[in-house]
């Protein structure tokens, strides 16, 4: 049965996006079936899987308000290697419409339930603010990853994430985890970068991620190809960076079950 990870920070512009298409693609080329949720109504995970948002026969939207199941609004993404569930502005319209219905954090759960048989990874891309559909994903989901750029107030902001993580916890999703912490657009020349990334180490410990995605022209530019850096340009910094995360994820996941297996 899938993971189901949440990508999120409510900070705007840290690299969900990036991490949830790359990472996707990563995994899929260690042979893992991997499902891609956009949960974001600015569509750009839809966008850069290849996938036109302005042409989705059934998105998220309809997922949502029940309109259609996860089978019928999921497609198969050839040119990226994985499924996604696609997403557009409609979304918005979500979340006005299910503000009375009973049960409306656990939406997107109960829809993926159908389908999570069918992946190894399902990764959901959150927009940046704590909303309904930020909640639904966390409702939905075994844990979080983080990415952030170590920048000065990277910190506060994960505390406050942290918080809100605490918050899901006591409420609609008592089994979240911590998935682990990514440093993105990371610069190791730029002392700031070296001494947030300390501290990270030192609050955070193992959860945060070893390997680190350094800022990469790639990366940017791939999307408006509507591919993930690995299609766009293999032997990149970026695409490189996304592999090794992908295969320490992979192995982490590989020693938790062997711990699990070797307690019973
Ligand atoms: N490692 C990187 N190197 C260079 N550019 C990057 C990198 N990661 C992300 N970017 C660029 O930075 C911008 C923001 O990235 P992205 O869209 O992934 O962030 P986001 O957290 O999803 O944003 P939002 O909060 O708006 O959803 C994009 O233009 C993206 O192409
Ligand atoms: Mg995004």
């Amino acid at each position: 049965m899938a993971r189901v990870i949440a990508v999120t920070n409510q900070k705007g512009g840290v690299g969900k996006t990036t991490t949830c298409v790359n990472l996707a693609a990563s995994l899929a080329a260690t042979k893992r079936r991997v499902l891609l949720v956009d949960m974001d109504p600015q569509g750009n995970a839809t966008m850069g899987s290849g996938v036109d948002k302005n042409s989705l026969q059934l998105s998220g939207y309809d997922l949502l308000t029940k309109r259609a199941t996860a089978a019928e609004v999921i497609v198969h993404v050839e040119s990226a290697g994985f499924d996604l569930l696609g997403t557009n502005g409609d979304l918005t319209a979500a979340e006005v419409e299910l503000m009375n219905e009973i049960g409306r954090e656990h939406r997107l759960r109960l829809a993926l339930n159908t389908v999570r048989d069918n992946y190894d990874y399902i990764l959901i891309d959150c927009p940046p603010s704590l909303n309904l559909l930020t909640v639904n994903a966390l409702s939905a989901s075994d844990s979080v990853l983080i990415p952030m750029q170590c920048e000065y107030y990277a910190l506060e902001g994960l505390a406050a994430l942290m918080n809100t993580v605490e918050q899901i916890k006591e409420t609609v999703n008592p089994n979240l985890q911590v998935e682990g912490i990514l440093r993105t657009m990371y610069d190791p020349r730029n002392s700031l970068t070296l001494d947030v990334s300390g501290q990270l180490n030192e609050y955070f410990g193992d959860k945060v991620y070893r390997a680190v995605i350094p800022r990469n022209v790639r990366l940017a530019e791939a999307p408006s190809y509507g591919l993930p850096a690995l299609k766009y340009d293999r032997a990149s910094k970026g695409a490189i960076a996304y592999l090794a995360l992908a295969g320490e994820m992979v192995r982490r996941h590989g020693a938790t079950r062997k711990a699990a297996a070797a307690a019973v």
